[in-house]
Parts: structure tokens; sequence; C-alpha cells
């Protein structure tokens, strides 16, 4: 069985590619496995900062969950296959940033899957939906929890209830992606933003990551106390020894990540 999901390096940003074109990557449980091979080799390598995931081809992100896989799918199948780890989890929580580069229809697992990414950005060519109801379906991958958070109930309910695809352009009027750009600059712009990311010090994006995240399950109240101590656990490090001390020298610092 071919590979279906390609891992690539530049400098110190990894690309992750879904590679079953002729399906418009649509999310099999290959690739599901192959990701999260990837995703646990690339956890464990310090020469990796941020990693970047997209989609095989000019014309889709990610189609969606394959359907062709439910077909046939008893209720337990379905379960295993919905097993943990699952791979929106495991973005939404991996210790290092994660971009979505969105090149195409971006549908169902596809939106679910850039939605547990922490940035997204989008070709304008790009295509957004959580098509599950015309199945018969509601969002599994997270969409009915994650996609409200991002972009209010009303515009969630909207989404989810018709089905309807949306244009890159709205996408970021209602706040489902942070970027849009010209679709033969989509490659250069995300590796842009990866790499100024992978400059800074990866333990400080790896606590920055976990104290933003932590909102989207705290009160304000906690959130605001957990802050504080994952602030002054920042105290500890040697990057930040050196952040100040550069500052305060007038050079450019040199993270070590400790
Ligand atoms: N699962 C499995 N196969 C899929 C797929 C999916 N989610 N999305 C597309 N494909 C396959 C098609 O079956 C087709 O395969 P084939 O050539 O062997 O027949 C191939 O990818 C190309 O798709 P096609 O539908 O011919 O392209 P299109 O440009 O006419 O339409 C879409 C594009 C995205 C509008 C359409 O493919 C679609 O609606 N896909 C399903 C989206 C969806 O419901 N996702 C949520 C799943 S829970």
């Amino acid at each position: 069985m071919s590979a279906v999901v390609l891992s690539e390096r530049e400098g110190r940003v990894a690309i992750l590619t879904i590679h079953r074109p002729d399906k418009l990557n649509a999310l099999s449980e290959q690739v599901r496995v192959e990701l999260l091979a990837a995703l646990a080799e690339i956890e464990g390598d310090d020469g990796v900062g941020v990693v970047v995931i997209t989609g095989s081809g000019e014309k889709s992100f990610i189609a969606g969950a394959d359907i062709a896989e439910f077909e046939g799918r008893s209720p337990f199948d379905q379960r295993w296959a919905m097993r943990s780890p699952r791979i929106f989890d495991v973005m939404a929580s991996f210790p290092k940033p994660v971009i979505a580069m969105i090149n195409g229809f971006c549908l169902g697992g596809g939106c679910e899957l850039a939605m547990s990414c922490d940035l997204r950005v989008a070709s304008e060519k790009a295509r957004f939906g959580q098509p599950e109801i015309n199945l018969g379906l509601i969002p599994g991958g997270g969409g009915t929890q994650r996609l409200p958070r991002l972009v209010g109930t009303g515009q969630a309910l909207r989404l989810i209830l018709t089905g309807d695809m949306i244009g890159a352009a709205e996408a970021k009027e209602l706040g489902l992606v942070e970027l849009v750009v010209p679709h033969d600059e989509l490659r250069a712009r995300t590796l842009e933003l990866a790499q100024k990311i992978a400059s800074k010090s990866p333990l400080t994006l790896k606590v920055a990551k976990e104290a933003v995240r932590a909102s989207e399950r705290l009160a304000i109240e906690e959130g605001i106390l957990y802050e504080r101590d994952l602030f002054c656990l920042c105290f500890s490090s040697e990057d930040k020894r050196e952040g100040v001390e550069a500052f305060l020298q007038k050079r450019p610092a040199a993270w070590r990540g400790r």
C-alpha cells in the first residue's frame, strides 16, 4: 500500500501532505494511522518547531471522512474507527504549533481537522463546509464544538444545518481562517508564517499554546490564574534569561529550548 501521508522538512518546519488526490484527500483509516505516526515522529524531533498540514493537488485540502468506508459499517465498527487517539485532539494538544495550509475543499472532517490546528491559512480558492447533514449525519470530529467556538453559535448552526459551502473570504470574515492569500502564493505565505513562529523558543511556544488552549475549557478566573502560573514557570527557563538578556544587550536571542 503506498503512503497517503507525505512528510518533508523546510528548515524547522515539517510539512505533512495528505496524499489521496484522486479521492480529494478524504480521511481514511490509513490516513489516520499514518498521520498519527508522522506526528509521533515529529513530536520527538527537536529540529522541528512548527508543523504545516495540507492536501495533495490543486483542488482539495481534505473533502471529509472517507464516505466509502461508512458503507456497511455497524455502529460498533464506526466507534472503533473513531477510537482514541483522535487525530483532531492530537493536533489541538500537540506540543508544537500546527498550521493548516488550506489549498481547496475543506469539508466535514477536513474542516474539523483545520479547526483543530492552531492557525489556518487559506487559498482564496478554498471552500469550507460541514456537509454531514446531507448524509444523514452530524459532524463527528469535533465540529459541533469547535465551529461555534470559532464563529459563534448562530453561524455554526447555519453551516451545520444547511450543509452549505462558503468561500475563503466569508470564512475569514466569520473567523474560521486567519489569513486568505492568492492561490499561487499559498505555500510561500504559509511557510513564511511557519518559519517566523519556528524561530521562537520551542519551549515558550509550547507553553503559550497550552495557555491559550486552556481558554477553551476554563472559566476566565481559572484561566487567568493558570496563565499566571505558566508565566511564572517561564522564569525558570534558560530561554527567559536569554530573551531578557538579549533585549537589554540589544542583540538577537539565541534560543535553546530549555
Ligand atoms: N469520501 C470518499 N470519497 C470522496 C470524498 C469523501 N469525503 N469526497 C470526494 N470523494 C471522491 C469522489 O467519490 C470521487 O471519486 P471517484 O472519482 O472514484 O468517483 C473523487 O473523490 C472526486 O470527487 P467528485 O465528487 O467527482 O469531485 P467534484 O469536484 O465533482 O465534487 C465535492 C467535489 C467536494 C463537492 C464532492 O466530492 C463532495 O461533495 N464530497 C463529499 C464531501 C462530504 O460530504 N464530506 C463530509 C464527509 S462526512
